[in-house]
């Protein structure tokens, strides 16, 4: 994991309006040797591959950076129970880092501004590019047994659609079972959730200032909050708007159950009643959705008239 250095956080955020500056515009603002800014940059330039040069020696950030602070998250998570926080500059993996450590105190989290091996649901890879989105991952104790967990994911979507609708009014974000959050069926966010004994991990990444013409590395459709927005969004706010959000969320769910949460998923559902095809394992199946169960199952009304109800799989 990489924290980087006052002088190098300084030259990003001289950086981070997308303007171009030069070598001697940032030696004069920072009043630090021409040399060891050349080496700062050349350094950041490698790590966070979000650095071009423009002309010689002139530099800007490919993403606008908004930068979180670890002592905001500190006064606001720590009022509200949150024992364990971590924001790096760089890690491999936000879900890994919860995993690993395993003495951390929950509620535990853990943010990064770029992640070198993110991680997605079927094992695939999360593209993380450096500071233009948010990657964040928080470790609960489930404090009721794990057969009662059934449809958390689903309820971390809800919450996640919830804060940022609050935030942003932007109100056109669904749900694509079990969790994705999409915006006319392109990907905004995913949750990945593990879990192990009596911890539970939530894994999100949201796709927040990165535009999906400079990232063609996705296959999948996919869009930003920035591009449906139209403009910048500051991450902070967002992040603790939902972790604040799925906090609270939680504390629910862990009493009552994804009952609460049912109707709230449904009224968010992208593909309510739609002829689909859903991948689990090497079956396809093909049918009708007609919402979820009570627990959190896909229906899915099937050719032959009968209403069938997956535990997991991946629409396509
Ligand atoms: C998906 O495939 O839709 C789930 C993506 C989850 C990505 C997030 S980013 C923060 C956390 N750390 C990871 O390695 N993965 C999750």
């Amino acid at each position: 994991m990489i924290e980087f250095s006052k002088l190098e956080k300084n030259i990003l955020l001289l950086l981070s309006d997308e303007h171009q500056r030069s070598i001697n515009e940032i030696m004069q603002i920072l009043h630090a040797p021409v040399e060891q800014i050349r080496q700062s940059i050349h350094q950041l330039k490698s790590q966070t591959n979000s650095i071009i040069e423009t002309n010689k020696d002139c530099f800007k950030l490919t993403t606008p950076y908004f930068p979180i602070d670890k002592s905001h998250l500190q006064e606001t998570l720590y009022p509200i129970g949150f024992k364990d926080i971590y924001c790096f500059d760089s890690i491999d993996s936000t879900n890994l880092f919860l995993k690993q450590n395993k003495q951390l105190r929950t509620p535990a989290l853990c943010t990064s501004n770029m992640q070198t091996a993110g991680r997605g649901r079927h094992g695939r890879n999360w593209y993380s590019p450096y500071a233009s989105n948010l990657y964040f991952s928080i470790k609960y104790t489930i404090p009721t047994s794990i057969a009662n967990c059934a449809g958390l994911s689903l309820m971390i979507g809800v919450s996640l659609v919830e804060a940022i609708e609050n935030l942003l009014s932007i109100n056109n974000i669904l749900l694509k079972w079990p969790n994705d959050l999409v915006y006319n069926k392109q990907k905004v966010a995913g949750i990945l959730i593990e879990i192990s004994e009596n911890l539970v991990i939530i894994g999100i990444g949201i796709n927040v200032n990165c535009l999906s013409h400079q990232n063609p590395m996705i296959t999948k459709p996919w869009i930003s909050l920035r591009e449906i927005y139209q403009k910048p969004i500051i991450r902070e706010p967002l992040l603790l708007a939902c972790i604040e959000c799925i906090d609270n969320n939680s504390k629910l769910f862990f009493e009552k159950g994804f009952g609460v949460f049912h109707e709230k998923w449904q009224n968010k559902d992208a593909y309510k009643d739609e002829q689909i095809s859903l991948i689990r394992g090497n079956e396809i199946i093909e049918g009708q959705t007609k919402g979820i169960s009570k627990n959190g199952n896909l229906l899915i009304l099937n050719h032959q008239g009968k209403l069938q109800e997956i535990e997991s799989g991946e629409l396509s």
